[in-house]
């Protein structure tokens, strides 16, 4: 059975946290990707991918034959008798809102004129389509993928799918802004990509120990709790040590679960085993609200280099073969629009790693940035030899 994921704004890195997860991820078009899932992908209690562990993904829904007798069964099998509501999403190549609520109507009218619990006609509404696809926010506000009798329908080249899943907008929102330690200058890593990083390290075992050696806050910390991960953070400034522990005991409501924090320099750092992955922002460099000249540009890529690379050589001895490594590192916007990047990856090959390779994209191309972002994030994933 095909799963499809609608995209998130950094359609390449999506495309490498699904691959990282499941199996023949294959891009349909410029926003959906199919894909199956392995033994080994992560799943939600209903035994299907799990959007809430997904950064990348904005939708998740699942390939059906037919979405009136989709309906109909589910509804049967529930014994569901409210009001259904449904939102239909065409991202077919020549859709249109008139075209997403033409099928819409066309379900509510066949679903009016059935009688699903014998004796009643079902009470239907539709949702107004402001675009042919519904938007995450529409989609989420709905509750279309949460409550028994709300539908969303997925529209593609004669092929249909309901909706399994949508980002939860308010849990990124109060992961990211209620954190009782924050520090902008230090960067705000967004819940979103540090799940992403996570994931990047591909399929794991619960309680598998998680390594931030670049710790800051504490938000790839937090998201490996979530996400059922023992997280180990280590930092080289006490005070960011002490804003992850202050952080780990607000998520984990102070429960005192198995978490591991020391203050270290990560190019001389001896840390405890195990280390089943690392995922971590590095060293970004000073906070930019402009394109740096040349000359502060190159300094800021000296300093980020010497610790990048020197904690890749540091914990090259401390972790085992095969051990995958996630990491963001800076890249800086240039006048003419472009971002230099750091270039360090045939170095971090030569030193014992082999960097990770995508079918549907590619290392180059996973960078992560705002429009206009002075200091944007590339990704790079490795693997100890
Ligand atoms: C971009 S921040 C990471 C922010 C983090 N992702 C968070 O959730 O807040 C980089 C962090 O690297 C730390 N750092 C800088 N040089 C370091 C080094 N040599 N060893 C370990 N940590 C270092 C800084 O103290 C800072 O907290």
């Amino acid at each position: 059975m095909d799963y499809l994921a609608v995209l998130g704004r950094q359609k390449n890195i999506s495309l490498a946290e699904l691959e990282s997860l499941f199996d023949n991820v294959s891009i349909l078009s410029p926003k959906l990707a199919t894909f199956k899932f392995t033994k080994s992908s992560p799943v939600n209690e209903a035994g299907e991918p799990d959007i809430d562990r997904l950064g990348g993904t904005m939708k998740l829904a699942r390939e059906i034959k037919n979405p009136l007798e989709y309906i109909i069964d589910d509804i049967k099998s529930s014994g569901y008798d409210g009001k259904i509501v449904i939102g239909v999403s065409d991202y077919s190549k020549k859709s249109s809102p008139r075209t997403s609520q033409r099928w819409a109507l066309d379900l509510k009218a066949k679903l009016r004129k059935t009688e699903i619990i014998p004796g009643k006609k079902p009470s239907v509404r539709i949702l107004a389509n402001k675009s042919a696809d519904l938007s995450t926010a529409t989609v989420y506000h709905n509750h279309l993928c949460k409550k028994p009798g709300h539908y969303e329908i997925l529209h593609f080249a004669n092929r249909w799918f309901v909706g399994i899943g949508v980002q939860d907008i308010d849990a990124y929102t109060s992961r990211d802004q209620a954190r009782p330690a924050r520090d902008a200058k230090v960067g705000m890593l967004p819940p979103k990509l540090a799940q992403i990083l996570i994931n990047l390290c591909g399929p794991l075992p619960k309680n598998a120990t998680i390594l931030d050696p670049f710790c800051g806050t504490g938000v790839v910390l937090q998201e490996a709790f979530l996400m059922n991960f023992r997280p180990y953070g280590t930092d080289l400034s006490d005070r960011m040590v002490e804003y992850s522990e202050r952080n780990l005991d607000w998520i984990t409501h102070d429960e005192k679960p198995d978490f591991l924090l020391e203050q270290g320099d990560a190019t001389n750092h001896s840390w405890k085993q195990p280390i089943d992955a690392i995922a971590c922002e590095g060293y970004l460099g000073p906070p930019m609200s402009l394109a740096p000249a040349d000359i502060k540009m190159k300094d800021a890529m000296h300093d980020c280099k010497a610790i990048i690379v020197g904690f890749f050589k540091n914990v090259y001895e401390q972790i085992a073969s095969g051990t995958p490594i996630a990491m963001a590192i800076p890249a800086w916007l240039r006048p003419d629009g472009s971002y230099q990047r750091l270039n360090i990856l045939d170095e971090l090959e030569s030193l014992g790693y082999n960097v990770m390779k995508y079918k549907n994209t590619s290392q180059r191309d996973l960078l992560y940035y705002r429009d206009g972002q002075v200091v944007a994030r590339e990704i790079i994933v490795l693997r100890k030899k």
